[in-house]
């Protein structure tokens, strides 16, 4: 018993003295870039007998982990460093670096990017992290009516041009003020841009207010966190350097907020207004 107070006392100053490691790589930080470079081949297409691309977060980690025929005892998102390294993928792509010989060829990945599936690697190919908050505001009927008789499914918002089920928004990882892992994740959504903005109440006591094709959901004082593209219909923040979502949203102090995602839609279809939302996220922020 004493020896293991000892024990337990000098655990405790080690744990004082070790610096916190970084927060670990997980699927999260890979996928936009799979999307940005392998959608055309890999999001549904099922090319090499996968789709790393898909904008289903969990599909595409799903499909990384299955085994490669390029590199044997290797899982799929392993082969997909070495593919890229090789410069077979993306497909196509005009990696040469000069400009003659790779006009009207597909982008390749950047030093930057490449960095990033390393590390994900390196840290074992972690999955994507855990959804956390409370979904709200949906546009299946159960709140404020679609303004077109769009109605969406009970996890998404009001139906848009590519999807009958509507945008959808989840938040994952940890909202925690001392160690942000929060992101947040917009599916079914046309390949165009997306903002991604925190209010701090929820619009109609949740159940949102028409506004273009959809429904405002977050209120109050509105921060914008930033704007991304879709690719594969999906797309997160923060990615790459983005900042996190609590310096981006001015959280200092532990408080609940919410999240949703506007997005353009400009193919004619309910409105005039040419944009649509998802579902609403509310949460709260701990120390
Ligand atoms: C223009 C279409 C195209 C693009 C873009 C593309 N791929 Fe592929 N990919 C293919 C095809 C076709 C195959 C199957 C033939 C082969 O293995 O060469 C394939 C096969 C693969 C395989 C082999 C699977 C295995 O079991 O080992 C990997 C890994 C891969 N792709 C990774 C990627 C990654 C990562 C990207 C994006 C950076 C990408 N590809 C972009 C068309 C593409």
């Amino acid at each position: 018993m004493h020896v293991h107070r000892v024990s337990a006392f000098f655990a405790f100053l080690f744990a004082l003295s070790t610096p916190r490691a970084a927060a670990q790589t997980t699927f999260d930080d890979v996928h936009p870039v799979f999307r940005k470079y392998c959608a055309d081949c890999h999001s549904t297409q099922g090319n090499g007998a996968f789709d790393i691309a898909n904008g289903d977060i969990h599909a595409a980690y799903a499909d990384s982990q299955l085994p490669s025929y390029f590199a044997s005892g290797q899982t799929k998102g392993f082969a997909s460093l070495l593919r890229i390294q090789n410069g077979d993928m993306p497909l196509g792509a005009g990696c040469t670096g000069n400009p003659v010989l790779d006009a009207g060829n597909p982008p390749c990945l950047g030093a930057v990017e490449q960095a990033r599936i390393q590390a994900w690697i390196q840290d074992g190919q972690r999955p994507p992290r855990p959804t956390t908050g409370t979904p709200y505001c949906f546009g299946d009927g159960s709140g404020t009516l679609c303004p077109c008789g769009n109605t969406g499914a009970s996890d998404g918002g009001c139906a848009n041009t590519v999807s009958f089920s509507g945008a959808k928004l989840v938040a994952a990882g940890a909202a925690s003020l001392a160690a942000d892992t929060l992101v947040l994740r917009g599916t079914r959504m046309p390949n165009s841009s997306a903002l991604y903005f925190q209010g701090t109440t929820a619009l109609a006591g949740g159940l949102g207010a028409v506004f273009g094709d959809g429904l405002r959901c977050a209120g109050g004082s509105v921060q914008r966190l930033g704007t991304q593209t879709n690719a594969a219909g999906a797309s997160q923040f923060p990615e790459g350097l983005d900042p996190s979502i609590s310096v981006r949203g001015a959280v200092t102090v532990p408080a609940t907020r919410t999240y949703q995602v506007w997005y353009r839609n400009a193919a004619a279809f309910c409105q005039p207004e040419t944009f649509n939302l998802t579902n609403g996220v509310s949460l709260t922020w701990t120390p």
